[in-house]
């Protein structure tokens, strides 16, 4: 089951007089001053108007005194005794204000999640932040309400006994919107549950503890949720995956008493113009195999089938949207441990494609898995083919925890980063060069999996350029490298909690969409 998300809905009442338990307004840094005593540096953002009037002059000033300064990300709390109908007032910071305009979208997302994780404990709370009111006002809607969704979002984990203090996240959000029966509003709240739901599913899947997600139990999981989602299921198991000749996902699945498994989900509108495939990797435990990792650290791969997490959860939401265009995942799954049965460095392995390629580090298992399953996409035919994976830690070195970095046809890969940066997921283009593909080149067969010298120049481009060779020529294609932006190790900021970030879920979505209206 998935952990719950609240409740949404909107409201166009005037704020001082909601019957909630909290509700957020928002406070801007005025020229990124530091606040001083009397509020002078503070400035109440627009949908705070009417509490301002009711607290007659003296807000700013005192949140100001409780040490506000506008900063994006802090949550000043008030008691409000009796001056407006919710006990308590909640000022996010949302940074200096832009001049003219109401803040992007992610400002509003981050604060809005920011202050929905700082009320835990309130039952309902209502957000009354800045919104624009011209034609970019969907779009802020849409933030304001996924990130209260997102940061209202806690792992139910495996403690036996309740904790002590531990506050309940909130039930139901309320947003603030000039007309509440408009359409376009309504409809990005609905979309916005749609969106937070396969998010939480994606991070559910990531922070499960590995021994309780092994690849047969991962696999049903994912069928069970695609049956239900009305999405058509085909689950290949050993056996199928063995007369397939899917030689990368049984090679990397050898080591484990927990066989290996290939997902195919696929929703068909009843029109559409174009094909998407989606492929996300399934590695539900990677401790490298024979070319073992180090023990510091290693428990975060069992974040490594979030590639396949967010696949799936896009596709639950997709089956929700209903957006005209056709979408099948591929999702590989397999368990990369060491044993007598394991593949080692030196093994040759003919992939689903026929190509063969030589294994040189047991611990590059990601690409054997995709290799396959993005032959298989390919074979069954697609228009555009999006693949997501914790591929490398050579991501998380050029790029951060927070930046994707994406591969493959150029122009596709501009769409991931506009996509990316619509939804407040980064990612950016990186190329791949020629010198990296002919440092790949094998002595014995087709294609090394790694740089033939297991030289780490270009670490992440060789994935990229190795998951190439597994494309047909004309498929237009993106390799979305999440080895950092998927897992927050760090503390919870903005929408984001510590685990599963969900990334890259909404990208794909919003690619989708892109594709549904764009082509
Ligand atoms: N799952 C890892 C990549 C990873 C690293 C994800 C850190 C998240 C955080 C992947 O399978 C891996 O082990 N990659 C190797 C590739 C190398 C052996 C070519 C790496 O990054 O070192
Ligand atoms: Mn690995
Ligand atoms: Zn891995």
């Amino acid at each position: 089951m998935t952990s719950p998300i609240p409740t949404l809905s909107l409201v166009d009442t005037d704020p001082a007089e909601l019957a909630v338990d909290a509700i957020v307004i928002g406070v801007h840094s005025l020229n990124g001053d530091v606040a001083d005593g009397d509020g002078g540096s503070l400035l109440l953002a627009s949908g705070a108007e009417s509490i301002v009037a009711a607290f007659d002059g003296r807000l700013t000033g005192t949140l100001a005194l409780l040490g506000a300064t506008g900063a994006p990300g802090e949550v000043t709390k008030l008691a409000t005794l009796g001056t407006i109908t919710a006990p308590v007032v909640a000022a996010v910071g949302l940074g200096p204000e832009p001049t003219g305009a109401a803040p992007p979208p992610e400002t509003l997302r981050r604060a809005s999640g920011a202050s929905i994780r700082a009320l835990a404990g309130a039952g309902t709370v209502a957000l009354s932040l800045p919104l624009p009111d011209d034609e970019d006002a969907p779009a802020a809607v849409r933030a304001v309400a996924e990130g209260a969704l997102l940061g209202a979002y806690r792992f139910a984990g495996y403690k036996t006994k309740p904790q002590p203090g531990r506050r309940a996240p909130v039930g139901a959000v309320v947003v603030h919107v000039p007309d509440a029966a408009e359409a376009t509003a309504e409809a990005e709240v609905t979309r916005a549950a749609v969106v937070a739901q396969a998010v939480a599913q994606t991070r559910d899947w990531v922070n499960t503890p590995p021994n309780e997600l092994r690849p047969p139990a991962f696999a049903d999981a994912v069928a069970a949720a695609g049956r239900e989602a009305g999405l058509e299921v085909e689950v290949l198991d050993e056996d199928a995956l063995r007369e397939g000749g899917y030689g990368g996902i049984l090679a990397v699945g050898l080591g484990s008493s927990a066989p290996p498994r290939l997902v195919r989900l696929s929703y068909t509108p009843p029109e559409f113009d174009k094909r998407v495939a989606l492929v996300g990797k399934g590695i539900t435990f990677d401790t490298g195999g024979f070319s073992i990792k180090p023990a510091q650290g290693m428990w975060e791969m069992k974040s490594d089938m979030a590639g396949a997490a967010a696949v799936t959860a896009a596709m639950l939401a997709v089956a929700a949207l209903r957006p005209s265009v056709a979408v099948t995942a591929y999702v590989p799954i397999a368990e990369n441990m060491a044993s007598a049965t394991a593949y080692r460095p030196g093994d040759v392995v003919t992939m689903r494609n026929g190509k063969r390629v030589e294994v040189l580090n047991t611990d590059a298992e990601g690409r054997m898995i995709l290799g396959d399953a993005i032959a298989r996409a390919c074979e069954d035919g697609c228009d555009y083919l999006f693949e997501t994976s914790t591929l490398t830690g050579g991501q998380v070195v050029a790029l951060g925890k927070r930046m994707a970095g994406v591969m493959g046809t150029p122009e596709l890969c501009d769409r991931v980063k506009a996509a990316g940066e619509q939804v407040g997921e980064p990612a950016w283009p990186m190329p791949l060069p020629e010198d990296v593909r002919k440092g790949m080149d094998s002595d014995v067969a087709d294609i090394s999996q790694v740089n033939a010298a297991m030289d780490r120049a270009g670490h992440m481009l060789q994935g990229g350029v190795f998951l190439r060779e597994f494309v047909t020529d004309d498929v237009p294609w993106a390799h979305i490298d999440i080895a950092g932006p998927s897992y927050n190790s760090g503390e919870p900021t903005g929408y984001l909690a510590k685990g599963g970030t969900g990334v890259p879920v909404r990208t794909l979505l919003a690619l989708i969409d892109d594709i549904a209206s764009a082509g």
